[in-house]
């Protein structure tokens, strides 16, 4: 199914997992509580794309079987290695199931571990005799938490060994922990880091470098804006694992509907993301939930940019006089002036960007609904893709973005823009 925001065919979604380029195809692999559109135990959905727009939904890769993961086999990534596809993921017991719904625990008490689990195609993956615990639960709490250990993030090292960073806690600071292994089977606690008044516990840790620079993204909890994915350049020195994270974060996205964003690198070699879109209610197939177009991630000037990809972008070149299906809107907005995409208001004020989605959240007044970008270093060209319930929209190319789930959304256009549609959109 040709789509710009990857949507779960049933079911709840949240964090995209396993991104990778694997045999000439993207994996994407997600959390997927596929029984109601709500969260509850997990399991990994799994689409497969060649061009990262059509894609081919697969039968549910990963679901509890073992003690370590029967409640759930929450967030994790992936690495080839020998030609196979190796998955390090969390895996949680509940400590007590909540009696009214066993999907869930009471008091947010679990234990979680690090599995391991590998395919020989990417394709089929033995839930049964497949699994092994690479890290136990921790229990030197003065490392990290045995219940808020999660989301181990794989990478090969310029050493030739692999690492992951795991997001956790301790005395209620959000931090990083990193493991080192040589074959991806044994696995030794190396280093930890942190940083100040930024959440009590720190989910979904990436790492990479880009454009000769160190990129950390995670998504801190409990911070004065919520739960939110952030980023920041950072100083990484592998062999000792230590990270220097300083004091100055940039969202990853603007509109604060974006969480849990996991990164890999595409067939040309760029590093992109993709990231889980959250939705208050569930869209007409009663699905809830999807995934952002998939995002270049570059550095410059300091600045950490997230274009649409290129591929997508490319796909939007037939010229459009009403908006239908998906498309895409083009304009450049001077100080004043405003956008209006059925309801959806970009307007450009005190040299920020403004998207109000309040005409078009239907009955989600409790939400934040006005969202705004830091002052601008000069244009705002916007280009926004709207696809049924979601706008997302880059300003500058990538420089800030704002992506929103909407309701509703009318079919009229009103602006100075210009309209783009797929190129094989129907007339
Ligand atoms: C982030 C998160 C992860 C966890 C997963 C569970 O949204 O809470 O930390 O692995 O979702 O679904």
């Amino acid at each position: 199914m040709k789509e710009i925001h990857l949507k779960a065919p049933r079911g709840w979604i949240n964090d995209p997992n396993g991104f990778i380029y694997y045999n000439g195809e993207y994996h994407l692999f997600y959390q997927n509580f596929p029984y109601a559109p709500r969260w509850g135990r997990m399991h990994w959905g799994h689409a497969v794309s060649s061009d990262l727009m059509n894609w081919k939904h697969l039968d549910i890769a990963l679901f509890p079987t073992k003690t370590d993961d029967r409640d759930g086999c929450f967030s994790g990534s992936a690495i080839e290695k020998d030609g196979a596809m190796h998955l390090v993921y969390t895996g949680v017991r509940y400590d007590v199931p909540d009696p009214e719904n066993t999907n869930c625990c009471l008091d947010d008490k679990f234990t979680a571990a690090q599995l391991h689990i590998s395919s020989e195609d990417g394709f089929s993956f033995d839930n049964f005799r497949g699994k092994t615990t690479v890290i136990p639960p921790i229990t030197d709490t003065e490392i990290g938490d045995k219940n808020h250990t999660r989301d181990p993030k794989i990478w090969r090292g310029g050493d030739g060994n692999y690492y992951v960073v795991l997001g956790s806690t301790v005395n209620n600071q959000g931090r990083l922990l990193f493991y080192k292994s040589a074959d991806l089977a044994h696995w030794d606690y190396v280093n930890y880091a942190t940083a100040e008044g930024y959440g009590w516990m720190w989910e979904c840790p990436d790492y990479f470098r880009v454009d000769g620079s160190d990129v950390l993204i995670f998504s801190p909890m409990g911070t004065k804006d919520g739960n939110q994915a952030v980023c920041t350049l950072v100083d990484f020195d592998e062999q000792s694992c230590s990270m220097k994270i300083g004091s100055e974060f940039q969202f990853l996205d603007y509109g604060l509907d974006l969480y849990a964003p996991q990164s890999t690198t595409d067939k040309e070699g760029r590093r992109i993301v993709v990231a889980w879109l959250r939705m208050p209610e569930p869209m007409d197939n009663n699905s809830i939930g999807m995934f952002s177009i998939p995002r270049v991630c570059e550095v410059k000037d300091g600045h950490i940019f997230f274009r649409p990809h290129p591929d997508i972008r490319a796909k939007f070149t037939r010229k459009a006089t009403s908006p239908s299906g998906i498309y895409m809107v083009k304009a450049s907005l001077a100080e004043g002036e405003q956008l209006d995409i059925g309801g959806y208001i970009i307007r450009r004020e005190q040299g920020r960007i403004i998207a109000d989605r309040t005409a078009v959240i239907r009955n989600h007044e409790e939400l934040r609904n006005i969202f705004e970008t830091p002052v601008l270093s000069g244009n705002a060209e916007i280009e926004a893709y709207v696809d049924g319930n979601m706008i997302e929209f880059f300003v500058n190319g990538g420089e800030y973005v704002i992506t929103n789930a909407v309701y509703d959304l009318s079919d009229k256009v009103i602006g100075n823009a210009e309209l783009y549609v797929m190129d094989d959109t129907e007339e």
